[in-house]
């Protein structure tokens, strides 16, 4: 891989997740900086292509954020007041939040323990007949039990979308995220591939796909690319209110340049993974995720632990903090949704979700980026070995 513009040098501080920027990216953004075309045109249209023939998806739309890109979905779907939609509270606070601004219920289920994934049981066993929607959440990379979620949905016509934000290249059983069905992929600077901001919705629908492509550019019948083309009408109207979430073209030329280096970057992501699997083997109170029996390819979004403070010697936010004083970043994927405080006005903290919670207090995502080096990856696995080995002498958190 070339050097990437934003490689670490020894002794810097080290965050838990940097882009990887190199010399084509550069060129690339800046070719498209001085076309005289810099939003929505044919770089997102190449984007959106680009990801259809990654992933097998017959649609693709790009959007400014997996958030815009779940929004849209909803509303498409015609998700609204007295409904409920089934999801995770383990996930990014923008689903719920997206669910309860449409006015519908997001309806929590608990996740795995080790995985944290949801089961096709737990959906199954949260159905009413006011569900509108399924939202499963390909964790950190990993893929859910597609086959079983999609049998229950099936079989009481509840649509599913998958919260891919974390699984571009993700496969479950050989079939890569978004070759069927209904996906929204998250491109912020964290995530495998980038725009900078950006999200991709794609789907084997194409008359949803149009219809969210209208939507992401005020509900008109034409796109701001388009009404620049000769022979247009300039007279295109407004089929329903839409939005204002297109991507522009700045943005979605970086992500045409990031998905060629998708699987260099997952493959990398899987060596530093596979180092710290090893190397954590000996460190009491650190426990990496579980993965899943079912066939798959991890993409390796994110590393996470739990830190368990009886045996580590220190708490979850304790271990954050002590692993940052010596120049190591973390990141938190995620606080319990249900657990923030407006879920918790709404009455959403009533309990039956203890693998979630007991999960929420105690994982932490440790630094993991393709451009990180071998060094790097030691000195997080020192780091951590260090961090717990001077608080087990100092002795447990009361
Ligand atoms: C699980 C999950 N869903 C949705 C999103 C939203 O994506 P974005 O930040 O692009 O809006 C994120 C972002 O981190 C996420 O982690």
């Amino acid at each position: 891989m070339t050097r990437s513009k934003n490689q670490p040098t020894a002794g810097e501080f080290l965050p838990f997740c940097r882009p990887s920027i190199n010399e084509a990216d550069v060129e690339a953004v800046t070719r498209t900086l001085t076309s005289g075309w810099i939003t929505t045109g044919p770089a997102c249209a190449e984007l959106e292509q680009a990801v259809c023939d990654r992933t097998g998806g017959q649609a693709a739309v790009a959007v400014t954020s997996g958030t815009a890109a779940m929004h849209l979905v909803l509303l498409a779907m015609g998700i609204g007041p007295g409904d409920e939609v089934i999801t995770p509270s383990m996930t990014w606070v923008s689903t719920p939040n997206i669910i309860s601004l449409l006015g519908a219920k997001p309806v929590f289920v608990d996740v795995d323990r080790e995985t944290l994934l949801v089961s096709a049981e737990s959906i199954a066993a949260a159905i009413t007949k006011r569900t509108k929607a399924i939202i499963p959440v390909h964790y950190a990379g990993v893929p859910c039990d597609l086959d079983g979620i999609r049998s229950v949905a099936d079989a009481a016509g509840i649509p599913v979308i998958e919260d891919a934000a974390h699984a571009i290249g993700t496969r479950y059983s050989n079939q890569e995220i978004g070759s069927s069905g209904h996906a929204i992929f998250s491109l912020h600077p964290i995530k495998n591939v980038t725009t900078g901001e950006g999200g991709v919705f794609v789907t084997d629908d194409v008359e949803l796909a149009a219809e969210i492509r209208r939507m992401r550019f005020h509900g008109l019948a034409a796109e701001a690319w388009d009404r620049n083309q000769q022979g247009r009408s300039p007279q295109v109207e407004v089929q329903s209110p839409g939005f204002k979430y297109n991507m522009p073209d700045m943005n979605a030329v970086l992500g045409v340049s990031q998905l060629k280096r998708l699987d260099t970057f997952i493959e990398r992501r899987a060596e530093i993974a596979n180092r710290y699997t090893e190397g954590l083997r000996e460190v009491d109170g650190i426990e990496p995720l579980g993965l899943p029996s079912w066939n798959h390819r991890h993409a390796w979004h994110l590393f996470i632990v739990r830190v368990l403070p009886e045996l580590a010697g220190l708490d979850r936010d304790q271990f954050m903090a002590a692993l940052k004083d010596i120049g190591i970043g973390t990141g938190l994927h995620f606080r319990a949704a249900h657990t923030h405080r407006w879920y918790r006005d709404q009455g959403m903290d009533s309990g039956g979700l203890p693998e979630t919670e007991w999960n929420s207090e105690r994982i932490c995502s440790i630094p993991l980026f393709p451009d990180m080096t071998d060094d790097d990856i030691e000195r997080v696995l020192t780091g951590i070995r260090s961090v717990c080995n001077v608080a087990q002498e100092q002795g447990a958190p009361a």
